[in-house]
């Protein structure tokens, strides 16, 4: 059995860090979406991996490079324009030939991984099988109408409310998607649906299994969807200190803090994980807070954030909470004249002051 990712398609939703970088890169608990996918196509026995990337192709094999960091095989498959998901599948014909395969969306986050239905899959012979997960805003999905316990149709994005179940971003197929990828017409967005192609293999008799499941991430672009999901991962992690402490900070509870890392007077209470690099100095960091690599924190408290590498934070006066702080961003105390706040704001951003 194959994998396929698809780590193709323009990031718009999670602007504005996508204007700099592939939306399956952005960072949860310091690790890009991307790396929890191929983990968790590596842990369901997958030995080669097929990654569709479009536009942002140099960064995603620049950060995954060979998938030998993971002992797997990468083949990386350009797809000429973002033009659907089945329209990926396509694409990725050659690469998958007579196998069956699992299709992961590279922007999506399952936390318990997908052992158990690849496995499943593998021994029920069975056409296609997808995964569903109830949500409170099912009009951002792809969604699945169930009668007696089967699909029986599948909408893309419906305008009015016909169920509860979302598609997540994780299927699985054997050879017959390509026929159906074949057979379906671009939809509203010009794009060759995955949903229309299962609805396919529905409507001509193939077997299409599915499983309702718990723990599904997946951006809706919304800062606090981020923030959830850093919550959940960091909630996963196990107390690990790599990284300097000195004897006047205190390190409380599940706190990560990777090699290189300096605390020095401070106070860090997880789950938090400190990228490597980082100094954080006279400081306290709470609950929930991811801070990446190379970031300086000194004379400042923050807590249930995520702060990306590179980054500054001096001297704040109050508490920083519930924020997202992209790379290489400066956040300082202004020492200048007038005493004034002094802000070079990217697009898209949201600032809120005391
Ligand atoms: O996340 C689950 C949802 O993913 C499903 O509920 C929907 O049925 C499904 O259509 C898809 O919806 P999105 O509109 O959210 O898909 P998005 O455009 O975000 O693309 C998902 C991933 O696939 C993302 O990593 C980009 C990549 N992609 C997307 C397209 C359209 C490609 O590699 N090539 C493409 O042509």
């Amino acid at each position: 059995m194959k994998g396929l990712i698809l780590s193709g398609g323009r990031g718009t939703r999670l602007r504005p860090l996508t204007h700099t970088s592939a939306k399956q890169l952005v960072p949860i608990a310091n690790k890009p979406i991307l790396f929890y996918g191929i983990e968790a196509l590596v842990q369901a026995g997958i030995k080669h991996i097929g990654i569709i990337v479009g536009d942002t192709k140099k960064e995603i094999m620049e950060a995954v490079g060979d998938g030998s960091q993971w002992g797997v095989r990468v083949t990386y498959i350009e797809q000429e324009a973002p033009l659907g998901l089945a329209h990926a599948v396509l694409t990725a014909e050659e690469f998958i030939g007579q196998e069956h395969f699992v299709m992961y969306l590279g922007d999506n986050l399952i936390i318990n991984g997908v052992t158990e239905f690849v496995a499943e899959f593998e021994q029920n012979q069975s056409h296609s099988q997808i995964l569903l997960a109830k949500v409170p805003e099912p009009e951002q999905f792809g969604v699945a109408q169930l009668k007696d316990g089967k699909v029986v149709r599948l909408v893309e994005k419906p305008k009015t409310h016909i169920s509860d179940f979302a598609l997540v971003g994780v299927y699985m197929f054997d050879r017959h998607i390509f026929e159906a990828a074949r057979a379906i017409s671009p939809s509203w967005r010009n794009e060759l649906e995955i949903t229309d192609a299962i609805q396919y293999l529905i409507d001509k008799g193939y077997e299409v299994r599915s499983h309702i499941i718990d723990g599904w991430w997946k951006d809706t672009g919304k800062l606090e969807d981020m923030l959830e999901a850093n919550r959940i991962i960091l909630d996963t992690m196990e107390r690990r200190v790599a990284g300097s402490v000195d004897s006047d900070s205190r390190v409380e509870g599940r706190v990560v803090i990777e090699p290189g890392a300096e605390i020095v007077n401070s106070l860090i209470r997880g789950p938090a994980i400190i990228g490597p690099k980082t100094k954080i100095i006279n400081s306290f960091i709470g609950p929930f807070t991811s801070i990446n690599y190379e970031v300086v924190v000194k004379g400042s408290e923050l807590e249930h954030s995520i702060i990306l590498e590179n980054s500054s934070l001096i001297d704040i006066g109050g508490k920083i909470v519930d924020s997202l702080v992209g790379k290489n961003v400066q956040i300082a105390r202004s020492v200048l004249r007038p005493c004034a706040y002094r802000f070079m704001v990217g697009d898209n951003s949201r600032v809120g002051i005391l």
